[in-house]
């Protein structure tokens, strides 16, 4: 058996306002939290305990997830009153587990804010058969510098960790999925802020513990801005036009194309025109309004006629988003 943790506890600043009352892992991604699709990544793979290590606007997970049985899985919250950073995190959510897993028993790490389609049922055995102490999922981009920079060598043995750096030296970089052996959790200090990504790798690497690349280029997005997310809640729509939940209203001279995102409960007046968009549910959009790669925000009201492109739309605000 193999657990997982979810580092779900993030302000999610570059997605401001759409994070305001929403945490980032929470907003939906073809209708579904982006945490359920990770969820559903990590059960396929054979992971079927997973803490969420929540932070800010913990209180949300709660309500939709409950004790995961509905996914058929078994969840836990861990909570930090102040962000631990995600080593502090990892550490924290870990104590919920770490009674009920056996010595060498891997344990799954999770940024929260990413889609991958990777092969994760193959990291974790690569991790097994190479007695690595971490292994982590590897993606090629091309510009490495907003993210986690990893070179590695002929072997698969990862030679470096550079975070954000302004020159990256290789674009592959960190997917943010890790298989950690136990006891490299164990060895976080319970309770400190701690950065896996400036301080834990880096360290192992100076202390010479292998750390092992898992290259995997299927499909990957960080859904950390606005534009990633619309672009993720489009690519999970895929070649439909739109997909719409329950009890939605839809009117029969609206339009609505672009992969866009209907949510359940939502009214859409005549001759509305929605373009790869996302309406969260209880959304009223009022007749002949023209909306494009817009985010309309839950229970908001659309005025009539609006016309937006690029912007977050709740309680009669519009606001650029600056796409
Ligand atoms: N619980 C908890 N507590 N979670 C946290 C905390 C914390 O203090 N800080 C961050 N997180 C969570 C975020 O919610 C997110 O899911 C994840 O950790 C990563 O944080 P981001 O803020 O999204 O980091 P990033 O996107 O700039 O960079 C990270 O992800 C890249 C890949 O998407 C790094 O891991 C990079 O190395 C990596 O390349
Ligand atoms: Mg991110």
């Amino acid at each position: 058996m193999t657990v997982g943790i979810l580092l779900v506890g993030g302000f999610g600043t570059r997605l401001s306002p759409l994070t305001s009352k929403t945490p980032k892992p929470m907003l939906p991604v073809a209708n579904l939290p982006v945490t359920e699709h990770q969820l559903l990544v990590a059960k396929a793979a054979g992971i079927t305990k997973v803490v969420l290590a929540t932070a800010y606007l913990a209180e949300t997970f709660t309500p939709y997830f409950g004790d995961g049985s509905k996914w058929g899985m078994e969840l836990k919250y861990a909570l930090e009153t102040e962000p631990l950073g995600t080593g502090g995190a990892i550490r924290n959510a870990a104590e919920l587990i770490f009674d009920e897993i056996a010595e060498n028993e891997p344990i799954v790490v999770f940024n929260g804010d990413v889609l991958s389609r990777h092969n994760l049922a193959a990291q974790i055995k690569l991790h097994q058969s190479s007695s690595a102490c971490v292994t982590l999922h590897l993606v090629s981009v091309e510009d490495a510098r907003p993210y986690g920079c990893v070179p590695f060598d002929e072997t698969g043995r990862v030679t470096d960790f550079l975070e954000k750096m302004d020159n990256p030296i290789t674009n592959t970089i960190n997917a943010g999925c890790y298989v950690f052996s136990p006891q490299v959790v164990q060895e976080i200090e319970l309770g400190k802020v701690v950065s896996v990504e400036r301080e834990v790798f880096p360290e192992l690497l100076k202390a010479r513990k292998v750390v092992q690349a898992f290259v995997d280029n299927s499909y990957w997005l960080d859904m950390g801005t606005p534009k990633a997310l619309l672009k993720g809640s489009q690519d999970y729509v895929g070649s439909r036009d739109f997909i719409v939940g329950e009890n939605s209203n839809i009117s029969e001279s609206a339009k609505i194309s672009g992969a866009s995102a209907i949510g359940n409960n939502v009214t859409i007046g005549a001759n509305v025109e929605i373009i790869s968009s996302i309406v969260r549910d209880g959304a009223i959009i009022s007749e002949g309004s023209k909306l494009e790669s817009v985010f309309v925000e839950s229970n908001a009201t659309v005025a009539r006629q609006t016309h937006a492109k690029g912007a977050y739309l709740a309680g009669g605000e519009i606001i650029d988003l600056k796409l």
